[in-house]
């Protein structure tokens, strides 16, 4: 082979390298010229049968040839590997200009948001808040709040009993802290209390096995009526606009006397909706939990949470607050 023909085939074979357009094309050109069939293998092979000068100048040649194809083809090489990470990196592109998608994020549901409305309104007029455990004895939920073993009350509330023999019951309402308070706090004292109660109640749209109460209680000295209706006015106008009045109709709680239920006005009609029950602590509950009635008094109350919310949203099945349904859900 002479340098004519070897510098013929050097133009061939980097015009193929050159040319190849993708990683297959590229070792088809390499297996063309620089494999063990190519022209520049054959000719290395007859390379014995030259004599010794002409060996010396052609295998230098076809080295250099050899050496020069090797490095065009790691460089075609390299071009097609940073030319397909750039196609890639296009192609992946994400448009940060483009209008983001909605988070959504959770919150609290309508049954908590109200809960936490109601204990709001009285925090701000200087309650604080007090839990109690929703397995509860009989002496706190019933005894010690004048509610005693033969009063029709206990049957009337349908007490789902943990242990009978031991007394233990699922509280029937929050009025239980209100005892547990008392025992534990000295008058001046002003408390709600939010939480579970249990009654074995059959299911209904009014009516719920498990439903949430926030219970009131001001116990200081020349505490009246008044301060009763005054306090229940600004709940009810927090919770259900300014231009509300509240409305005390004679009732019976065996922890109170006297007791009352109250109604909040309508905005529209001319009517009264039942909010909850109160009234001024019975002095024998007083004196069951060591206050001296002589020297204090008190009111208290009970809301039941379910029914100011569904009052204040239009809500007419109490089962929708304990569903989950999405479309339920995502309206509050
Ligand atoms: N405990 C009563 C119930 O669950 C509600 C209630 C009424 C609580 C009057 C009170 C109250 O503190 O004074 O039906």
């Amino acid at each position: 082979m002479d340098a004519q023909e070897i510098e013929a085939l050097r133009r061939a074979a980097l015009a193929d390298l050159a040319a190849a357009a993708d990683p297959d094309a590229l070792e088809q050109a390499r297996v063309a010229h620089l494999g063990r069939r190519s022209p520049l293998a054959a000719a290395q092979k007859e390379l014995g049968a030259l004599d010794a000068d002409e060996r010396r100048r052609v295998g230098a040649l076809l080295n250099a040839l050899k050496g020069d194809l090797t490095t065009a083809h790691a460089e075609r090489r390299d071009e097609l590997g940073a030319a397909a990470l750039r196609e890639r990196l296009e192609a992946e592109r994400l448009d940060l200009t483009g209008p983001a998608r909605r988070p959504r994020p959770g919150r609290p549901h309508l049954l908590t948001q109200v809960e936490h409305e109601i204990v709001d309104v009285f925090t701000g007029l200087g309650f604080r808040v007090a839990e109690g455990p929703e397995v509860e004895s009989g002496r706190y939920n019933f005894d010690l709040l004048n509610i005693p073993p033969e009063h029709p009350a206990r049957g009337t509330m349908d007490t789902i009993y943990v242990d009978e023999t031991a007394d233990v019951v699922l509280r029937t309402h929050t009025s239980p802290v209100q005892v547990r308070t008392m025992l534990t706090q000295e008058p001046p004292l002003a408390v709600v209390c939010p939480g579970r109660v249990y009654r074995a109640d059959a299911v209904d749209a009014t009516h719920s096995p498990v439903f949430t109460q926030v219970e009131g209680l001001l116990v200081a000295e020349g505490v009246s009526m008044a301060h009763l209706r005054g306090t229940l006015l600004a709940f009810a106008r927090a919770l259900f606009g300014d231009d509300r009045e509240v409305r005390l109709r004679p009732s019976f709680f065996p922890f109170t006397e006297p007791s009352a239920e109250v109604d909040v006005s309508y905005a529209s009609a001319s009517g009264w909706l039942e909010i909850l029950g109160a009234g001024m602590v019975d002095p024998a509950v007083l004196t069951a939990c060591g206050i001296d009635p002589e020297r204090y008094s008190g009111f208290a109350f009970g809301i039941g949470v379910e029914r100011v919310a569904m009052l204040r949203h239009g809500v007419t099945d109490i089962r929708d607050l304990y569903d989950a349904d999405a479309r339920f859900l995502a309206a509050f």
